[in-house]
């Protein structure tokens, strides 16, 4: 079973809160889970599975604690050929266009680099749900036997 590492980009905490609850799920079904902090292009390098929990700030920008790694991700260009992902985007649908504009631009980037979606991209909207971390559990039982 390949092990998955989990990226987050959050400002006020709701997505590294779904982060650390996606971690602690995925360690319950027996799945190595790592959350990391501080990110550099090498730990997406060495990531057997890629999982980016991100919410949106801005108008559809990036949190900045993700915003400098997918800078240098954009700067380098490595080849993620053969790397799986999934994206969790965080965001609130009142802001229109720009909804869950952060992870649509990482899902569209690691694809760029060839990495391949596992599932599609799982949009959470605070305008729809009072339990991001149960929606992320159930997408995530989507997503485990496709490991
Ligand atoms: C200043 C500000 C700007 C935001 N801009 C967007 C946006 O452009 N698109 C979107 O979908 N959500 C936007 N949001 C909503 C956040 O992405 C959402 O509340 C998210 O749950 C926050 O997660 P965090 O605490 O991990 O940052 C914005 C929120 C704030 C406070």
């Amino acid at each position: 079973m390949p092990s998955i590492s989990i990226f987050y980009g959050s400002v006020y905490g709701n997505a590294q809160n779904v982060a650390q609850s996606a971690q602690s799920f995925l360690e319950s079904k027996d799945i190595k889970a790592s959350l990391i902090e501080e990110p550099s292009v090498q730990d997406f390098n060495d990531a057997d599975v890629i999982l980016v929990v991100s919410s949106t700030t801005g108008q559809g920008d990036l949190p900045p604690n993700l915003e400098w790694v997918i800078d240098d991700i954009k700067g380098q260009t490595p080849s993620f050929e053969g790397k799986r992902f999934a994206i969790v985007a965080m965001g609130d649908s009142s802001y229109g266009d720009s909804f869950c504009g952060a992870g649509k631009t990482v899902f569209n980037l690691l694809e760029s680099l060839k990495a391949q979606a596992l599932v599609p991209l799982l949009e959470v909207d605070d305008l729809e749900t009072l339990d991001p971390e149960a929606d992320v559990a159930t997408w995530l039982e989507t997503l485990i036997p496709l490991l």
